[in-house]
């Protein structure tokens, strides 16, 4: 006789139930770091938006602003930290590359013995933890779930390099994810491009520092290429999020994208035809960029500044280095 194997079925839909927000303790103003890159507080201004960028003390890591991050938003979920069992960190800057954040992060809220894993889909890392939060719990492989983008970037900046570095800020933004008698996260629009995996990331390799061969590696891009991808490119993915959640851009509360430039945001905006009443995350001016932690560390100042946006639609769009993108429609708390 065969016996039948049990397969686990989740509830029918999820939620993002609060958000939690950790930034560096210094704000570092553009006149800090024109002197090394021969640029100008104007320039950076004019060309990202950016007037200064949150980052982190040196004894401060990405575990840390997790950690942070991650309390609040589990203190104001309402859950009872030992419930959440499965706990995913994106992150492209693990000051070790194993143990995973996510482990320690989940030890360290009162979550231990929680499922535990690390995304490196750098920008895009918070959409790809929704996405599994998402469909590890309708899958009943999960029931609360912590999605934490955390990045301590200033490790992995170089003061004289002019294509990234005064972009770059260092905090984490986490969320709760569980069940909901409602939809409150659309389909995830996600996907990569590889063959562009030379326009921003790492310039060089671990073991080529170790060899004497290269100085420390640092993030490094082809500013233009990856510019002229995000605004062509990454409006398609926001439309076709928009499309497959069932609404229009004229249902939206709040639009936040990756907060990689102004002028992409703004161009997005443009192009998505957004109306004024979209509430637009601009977190860029005062934190920088902070890769996988600058979309809920956006959603949750627009949310401290617009309490009233709560129960509405937010489109968030992540891109950045693989190349790797995600998007998807969420109901904010
Ligand atoms: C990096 C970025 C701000 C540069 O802005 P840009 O408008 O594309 O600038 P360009 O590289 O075309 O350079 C324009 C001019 O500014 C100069 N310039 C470039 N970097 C500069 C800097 N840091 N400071 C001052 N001048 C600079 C160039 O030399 C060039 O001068 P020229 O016109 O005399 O030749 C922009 O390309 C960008 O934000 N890219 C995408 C970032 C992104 O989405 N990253 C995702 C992964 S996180």
């Amino acid at each position: 006789m065969t016996v039948s194997l049990r397969q686990p079925t989740g509830v029918a839909h999820t939620r993002i139930y609060a958000y939690g927000a950790a930034r560096g303790e210094r704000a570092v103003p553009n006149e800090d770091l024109i002197g090394p890159i021969d640029s100008s507080d104007e320039w950076i201004r004019q060309r990202t938006g950016i007037v200064t960028r949150m980052r982190a003390e040196a004894d401060t890591d990405a575990i840390d602003l997790a950690t942070e991050a991650t309390r609040e938003a589990i203190a104001r979920s309402g859950v009872d930290p030992s419930a959440v069992d499965l706990v995913i960190c994106a992150t492209i800057s693990n000051p070790k590359q194993t143990p995973s954040v996510s482990a320690i992060v989940a030890d360290r809220v009162g979550a231990n013995p929680a499922a535990a894993y690390d995304v490196n889909a750098a920008c895009a890392g918070f959409a790809y933890g929704v996405a599994q939060a998402d469909a590890l719990i309708r899958a009943g492989a999960a029931h609360y779930a912590v999605v934490v983008g955390t990045e301590k970037l200033s490790d992995v900046v170089d003061p004289t390099d002019r294509s990234i570095s005064f972009l770059l800020g260092d905090g984490a933004g986490a969320v709760v994810v569980g069940p909901s008698d409602t939809p409150g996260i659309g389909p995830t629009v996600w996907g990569s491009d590889g063959s562009k995996a030379d326009a921003v990331g790492m310039n060089h390799t671990l073991t080529d520092f170790r060899d004497g061969k290269a100085p420390w590696p640092t993030l490094r891009q082809e500013g233009p290429t990856v510019f002229r991808w995000a605004v062509w490119e990454m409006v398609k993915v926001a439309r076709e999020a928009l499309e497959a959640a069932g609404v229009e851009a004229s249902d939206l509360a709040a639009f936040v994208p990756h907060q990689a430039n102004m002028r992409i945001i703004d161009e997005f905006a443009k192009q998505l035809k957004l109306p004024d009443t979209v509430v637009i995350g601009r977190d860029i001016e005062t934190t920088g960029n902070t890769s996988a932690a600058s979309i809920p560390l956006a959603t949750h100042r627009l949310l401290e500044e617009h309490p009233e946006l709560s129960g509405g639609l937010a489109l968030q769009i992540g891109f950045g280095a693989g190349l790797v993108f995600g998007a998807q429609v969420i109901v904010l708390p």
